[in-house]
């Protein structure tokens, strides 16, 4: 009896290890810093997501900058990002008395989050705003990673998996209850190969993923589905899209 009852035991948790393995969130350094931007307030002022600035009257540059193109204009790497998080200002700003007078003629003034926000809670905002800005973005003579990150631009891949595919959305009833990104820890087990891959992106699911009865439960449940792109390729889209992924999943 006792025996059954050990067993029975072992069992439940190898189930709950297993279980808790399976759904185990994973989310990508970017993801956490989006979620972390939203819970800090960091889109009152830089616009939703980041990406538009709201009006800043007083200053030269009229509005807070944005996390997207402008962003160079103000760091011009991931230790600059992290200044400006962490201090409200850079170094080689805070000197110039030109932008002392800016920064306080300004409405709205960057806060300085280092006081409230441990090292890597600040690295993970970077990897945010880095993911936002498209930084790093592939060398230009890579043609074929270069056209794939413009083609999940067209064909709105980055709708649903962020931008450059590095962000993980909220995906409700879901598995991990995130959409997987394509740098993250998930996509290794959904995409063992280049086929898997052309499954996906064709069909909407792997051919691996189609016949497993615990995969179709949970993909099935899922609020968000990935749609299959079949008829809206153009010839290459696949070598495009799979370069790029390459190429993000090498550089991350
Ligand atoms: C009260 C408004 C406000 C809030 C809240 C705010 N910022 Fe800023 N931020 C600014 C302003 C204004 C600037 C421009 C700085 C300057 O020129 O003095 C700026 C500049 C920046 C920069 C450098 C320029 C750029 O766009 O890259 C980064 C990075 C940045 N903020 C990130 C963040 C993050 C991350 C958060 C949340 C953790 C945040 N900010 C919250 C107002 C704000
Ligand atoms: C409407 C939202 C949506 C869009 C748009 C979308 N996907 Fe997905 N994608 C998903 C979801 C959700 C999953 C996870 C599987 C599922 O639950 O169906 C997924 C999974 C994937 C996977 C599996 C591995 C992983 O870690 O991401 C790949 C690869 C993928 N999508 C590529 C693409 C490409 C390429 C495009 C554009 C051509 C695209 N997706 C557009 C929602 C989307």
């Amino acid at each position: 009896m006792r025996l059954i009852i050990r067993l029975m035991g072992l069992a439940i948790l190898l189930a709950t290890t297993a279980w808790t393995f399976l759904t185990w969130p994973r989310l990508p350094t970017a993801e956490r810093g989006h979620r972390l931007a939203q819970a800090q307030g960091c889109f009152t002022c830089h616009g939703e997501g980041g990406l538009k600035g709201a009006m800043n009257p007083g200053r030269k540059d009229k509005s807070v900058p944005g996390f997207g193109g402008d962003v160079m204009m103000y760091a011009h790497d991931a230790n600059d990002l992290r200044e400006w998080i962490r201090d409200g200002v850079v170094k080689r700003r805070a000197q110039s008395e030109s932008y002392k007078q800016q920064r306080a003629a300004g409405a709205l003034v960057m806060p300085a989050f280092g006081k409230r926000l441990s090292g890597p809670q600040i690295d993970d905002l970077v990897a945010y705003v880095q993911a936002a800005s498209g930084d790093p973005e592939p060398e230009e003579s890579d043609t074929l990673a270069t056209r794939g990150l413009a083609r999940a631009e067209a064909l709105g891949c980055v709708g649903c998996h962020g931008a450059g595919g590095r962000l993980a959305a909220r995906n409700p009833g879901s598995l991990k209850g995130y959409i997987p990104s394509w740098d993250g820890a998930d996509f290794a087990e959904l995409v063992q190969d280049r086929g898997e891959f052309d499954g996906w992106v064709r069909h909407g699911v792997s051919d691996r993923l189609k016949d497993n009865a615990a995969a179709g439960f949970f993909l099935g449940r899922a609020t968000v589905h990935m749609p299959g792109y079949e008829k809206h390729l153009e010839s290459g889209d696949l070598d495009a899209l799979w370069a790029y992924v390459t190429w993000l999943r090498k550089v991350r």
